[in-house]
């Protein structure tokens, strides 16, 4: 990301989602949330949205939002020590929404302006540096569509590995914030 054309920063009343581009009927509803969730839920300290601006025209070109969340897993973890945590639900920062302008998008372009990575980056960093440093948080998870499941693996995340996460139409991908 070419940090004099974009800027990362938290949603302000003024960005507009309107003419954002979602590519994929399917991608509808993260445009709505954008438009009309996002501020409110940001108000009532429900949700925390960033934005990528692209600072030749000011429109929003990517967003992400974070929130607090669990992992529930029937399998006992072991830590880096080796010490055995058999609990069914651990705590963690949840990416609820991620999409990029499908103008900014990297995939197939000759010159990638990773903004899907830079924001993935962003929340692993706060994930880890941030929250995990104050308060008790063990993995960054994402419910991922079909089509955005590659995309993840790319970056980093893994699939939870039940049957029941397998089954399901958005599934469970995580990153173990002690192994960063
Ligand atoms: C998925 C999405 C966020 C990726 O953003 P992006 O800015 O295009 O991604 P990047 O350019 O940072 O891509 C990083 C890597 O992932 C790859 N990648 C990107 N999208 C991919 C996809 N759909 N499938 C497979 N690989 C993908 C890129 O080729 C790149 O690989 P490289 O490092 O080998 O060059 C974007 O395509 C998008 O907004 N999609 C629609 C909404 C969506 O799916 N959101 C997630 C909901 S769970």
């Amino acid at each position: 990301m070419d940090e004099d054309e974009f800027i990362l920063r938290p949603i302000e009343d003024g960005d507009s989602f309107t003419s954002f581009r979602t590519g994929d009927a399917d991608f509808a509803p993260l445009k709505m949330f954008a438009k009309t969730k996002a501020k409110p839920y940001e108000k009532a300290n429900l949700a925390r949205t960033y934005v990528v601006c692209d600072q030749t025209n000011n429109r929003v070109a990517a967003y992400i939002t974070l929130v607090c969340s669990e992992v529930r897993s029937a399998e006992t973890l072991a830590d880096i020590d080796g010490h055995l945590f058999p609990y069914e639900q651990y705590p963690a920062v949840k990416i609820a929404r991620l999409m990029v302008d499908e103008r900014y998008r990297g995939n197939g372009l000759a010159v990638s302006k990773k903004l899907g990575s830079v924001l993935i980056d962003f929340a692993l960093g706060i994930a880890k540096n941030e929250i995990a440093e104050w308060v008790g948080c063990r993995f960054i998870i994402v419910d991922a569509k079909a089509k955005s499941v590659a995309f993840y693996e790319k970056v980093g995340f893994t699939l939870l590995d039940t049957p029941d996460n397998k089954a399901r139409a958005e599934k469970v991908m995580f990153v173990d914030l002690s192994k960063l």
